[in-house]
């Protein structure tokens, strides 16, 4: 073959490439990546949850859009993963309501320790819209706004080497804490110090005695391993905290409206999906922890815990009057759906 020969041919192999290449992106062009980050294990309904989303909205709008789930804090921490949503980095994102109450500071309601009588008030809250709407879009201006919650159960207090039966074995522990302020004004009202850190950073925290226990409900044990290190959980239950899945606002705005009607049913079955997973999941995470790693569980009373940490609620709604509202309308669930005898 002549050496002009060759380079016709390569002249049209090239073009032929090229044209389909062109063809291709004029048919089909590229999709949408939407990131979603979190910093639960993949065994964890909240992945589980946005697995079902991702499928949905595939099945729906897979031409147009490739959803991405990030788990174990693989975009960073879940401070990190707000920020970069805020910036829209990465579309969404699920941050423990805890560290949102630094966004915007009617976030503080769900942080209150004891706020919900049980854990059906609890899901009637998060489940009216009248109450949890303004919460979620108040940090539009920030740049993210809620588009649902997932359930996060009772955070209680476990520790290394001394079990707590009552406020007085807390003091002068040193208990891991998420990043918000209203948890380290009530380890202050309990007597321990708080240490505010992410989660990925708690077992080798406790793992290498920097602290003495942490916080967080049963899954914590299992799934991130803290049960390893901590063979004592006492179920104080002092708070509530929802997770909530927040999105870049910017992005959720700019969508089409029919595609923005998927999203939102996406959501929809993202908090369906992981709130059924989370009711097995607890189970089979207390049932390991006592049975595989040895975990003992404790029932403390659980009223001078109240009582020690009821200051904060006062002085919150004190200085933050516009959360008065919202107090009171969670009061009238707490009402309907009063805590459980024994
Ligand atoms: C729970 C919660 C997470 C949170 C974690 C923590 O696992 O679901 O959103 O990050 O507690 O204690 O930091």
């Amino acid at each position: 073959m002549s050496r002009k020969f060759r380079s016709i041919l390569m002249v049209l192999v090239l073009a032929l490439v090229f044209g389909a290449c062109a063809k291709k992106n004029e048919t089909k062009p590229a999709k949408t990546i939407i990131r979603v980050g979190h910093n639960q294990s993949q065994n964890h309904p909240t992945h589980l949850g946005l697995l079902a989303f991702e499928k949905y909205v595939e099945e729906n709008l897979g031409d147009k859009y490739d959803v991405q789930v990030y788990p174990s804090e693989l975009l960073g921490s879940q401070i990190d993963m707000v920020q970069l949503t805020q910036t829209g980095a990465i579309n969404i994102c699920v941050a423990s309501n805890a560290i949102l109450e630094t966004f915007n500071d009617v976030r503080e309601i769900f942080n209150l320790p004891y706020l919900f009588a049980s854990s059906e008030a609890y899901h009637h809250v998060m489940d009216d819209p009248s109450i949890v709407k303004p919460i979620f879009e108040s940090t539009r201006d920030g740049g993210f706004e809620g588009v649902c919650w997932l359930d996060a159960g009772s955070r209680s207090f476990y520790t290394k080497d001394k079990p707590i039966n009552s406020v007085a074995d807390l003091k002068g522990l040193k208990i891991r804490v998420q990043q918000s302020p209203t948890n380290v004004k009530m380890m202050n009202l309990l007597g321990s110090s708080a240490s505010p850190m992410g989660f990925g950073e708690v077992y080798t925290a406790l793992q290498s005695g920097i602290i003495d226990g942490a916080e967080n409900n049963e899954m914590a044990l299992t799934d991130n391993g803290h049960g390893e290190v901590c063979k004592y959980y006492s179920y104080d239950m002092h708070q509530m905290v929802p997770d909530i899945v927040i999105a870049n606002y910017h992005w959720l705005e700019s969508l089409p409206k029919e595609d923005r009607k998927v999203f939102d049913e996406g959501f929809k079955i993202l908090n369906e999906v992981q709130r059924k997973e989370w009711q097995t999941a607890v189970s089979k995470a207390k049932d390991k922890a006592e049975n595989e790693l040895g975990v003992e569980f404790i029932y403390p009373d659980q009223k001078p815990f109240v009582d020690a940490v009821s200051p904060l609620t006062q002085e919150v709604l004190k200085r933050n009057e516009k959360l008065i509202p919202f107090y009171e309308a969670i009061q009238k669930y707490n009402k309907q759906f009063p805590a459980k005898e024994g």
